[in-house]
């Protein structure tokens, strides 16, 4: 059904525009004044509110096999909280491990969101290996729309490639002009420290951050830049959480290194003493690169506004607290993940715009337009336009709320965000021109969502 969104306060990355959209056929087909609604169409009125492109998350867990578990959400759960939280496109990491088949993997991957999922998705392609058949197998990836991939840097033996294997994933990105998004902490630093502590009998979750302190992840971003510099590959630091990777990271990019950073939520809202917490709170404030000391936040929060942070994130990844429990004897076994999906977009506006001093633009650059840019989704998704995906946040700025794991569509028993203020949230979103949202209800189609292909663009 065509749909008339009215008297919205439009906002994009660089405009800010008091106009009507139309849409038609899933796109944006008008924007302008007094446009007048045909009968049978819908109208949406958005006076006094703000009109958002839908957001774009570029990191998120659904589908895991991780840590002798599985991450809780199926694309049903966490399209729906993405949804209600405002986004309407996400992209999932497809992890298989060092001994799965990577193309047996990636087709797994797209069966668990196949009509799945109520927002349109697609995948970074993890490389944790690099064996005879790989670079065949990733050229059929790419060829089916992927045009990102992902390498750990931690993780070893599971996820995490040796040099070796990282230098054959950029020179092969580096010909195929695809960019290679990384999780950079040294693996080998990581269980080297690990081993120490519990050696020590320091098994709380409190041990989790000394065990992968901001240097290792500093060397890791460096490393992962040497990497970059040396190939010519494009890169993309996800989920950077402290001032000293940052600042390797900028370093690396004032030399040339094509090199991006996303920053996660948590790092911005929360600090290490979530994790310090007795017990099953602490474990729940467990993720990798861990929370740290809140003397970070600043520099996030200053990199956001300047753009040296590009993109804003989450780093979605929800286990429960039975599987926290997994981890009572020995942090290592606590699973890593926190889950967001849901309320990523709030917090940046509450925290960022309404009590931080963001600009609204940079608000929504970081949120949706730099990661439809950066991953070849622009200007289909990221803006609204004449021509663009009908993927649209009418937001409520006079909404005021507080964030409660009781009331949350993602699957887990518990929020890391317990109790947090939020001022603002959806109040319609839109995918493709379908009313998907309306004041914090799903009221949409389960299976909207469209697998998003994508072509390289860093040759
Ligand atoms: O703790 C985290 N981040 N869990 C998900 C896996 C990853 O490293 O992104
Ligand atoms: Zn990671
Ligand atoms: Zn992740």
């Amino acid at each position: 059904m065509p749909l008339l969104i009215r008297n919205g306060d439009i906002i994009t990355s660089g405009s800010r525009t008091q106009a009507d959209i139309w849409i038609e056929d899933e796109t944006i087909t008008r924007i302008g004044r007094d446009l007048v609604a045909p009968p049978g169409a819908e109208v949406i009125d958005a006076t006094g509110k703000y009109v958002f492109p839908g957001f774009l998350d570029p990191h998120v867990h659904i589908y895991l096999p991780f840590m002798s578990t599985f991450a809780k959400d199926t694309h049903e759960t966490a399209s729906i909280a993405a949804l209600v939280g405002g986004t309407t496109t996400y992209i999932e990491m497809c992890c298989p491990s060092r001994l799965d088949d990577p193309l047996e993997a990636y087709q797994l991957w797209r069966s668990k969101a196949e009509g799945q999922s109520a927002c349109d998705y697609t995948f970074h392609m993890s490389v944790t290996q690099f064996g005879d058949k790989t670079e065949g197998q990733l050229r059929e990836i790419v060829a089916d729309g992927i045009s990102s991939f992902k390498i750990f840097l931690a993780y070893k033996n599971f996820f995490g490639v040796d040099d070796g294997e990282m230098v054959r994933t950029l020179q092969l990105a580096r010909k195929l002009g695809v960019i290679v998004t990384a999780h950079c902490e040294n693996a080998d630093l990581v269980a080297s420290l690990q081993a120490s502590l519990l050696a020590a009998g320091h098994t709380g979750p409190e041990w989790h951050e000394p065990s992968r302190p901001e240097s290792v992840e500093a060397e890791g971003t460096n490393h992962f830049a040497t990497f970059l510099e040396a190939t010519g590959a494009a890169g993309y630091v996800v989920h950077l959480s402290c001032r000293a990777a940052l600042e390797r990271a900028l370093a690396a990019k004032a030399r040339g290194v094509r090199l991006w950073v996303e920053s996660v939520i948590p790092h911005f809202i929360l600090d290490k003493t979530h994790a310090e917490r007795p017990g099953v709170e602490g474990m729940k404030h467990v993720m990798s690169p861990p929370l740290r000391e809140r003397s970070n936040q600043k520099a996030l929060w200053d990199g956001l506004r300047t753009g040296a942070i590009d993109t804003v994130g989450t780093d979605h990844c929800p286990f429960d607290v039975a599987q926290k429990w997994m981890g009572k004897d020995a942090f290592t076994q606590i699973p890593n993940g926190i889950p967001g999906i849901e309320e990523r977009v709030n917090l940046l506006y509450t925290y960022g715009v309404r009590k931080g001093g963001l600009d609204l633009h940079r608000f929504v650059d970081a949120a949706s337009t730099q990661a439809a840019k950066l991953f070849g989704l622009f200007p289909r998704k990221g803006t609204i336009a004449v021509g663009a995906d009908a993927d649209i946040v009418v937001y409520d700025p006079a909404f005021r709320g507080v964030i409660a794991a009781s009331a949350q569509h993602t699957n887990c028993d518990y929020s890391g965000f317990e109790g947090m203020p939020i001022e603002g949230r959806p109040s319609v979103v839109t995918v493709r021109g379908k009313v998907q949202v309306r004041d914090g209800a799903f009221v949409g189609e389960r299976a909207r969502g469209k697998f998003l292909k994508r072509e390289p663009g860093y040759l």
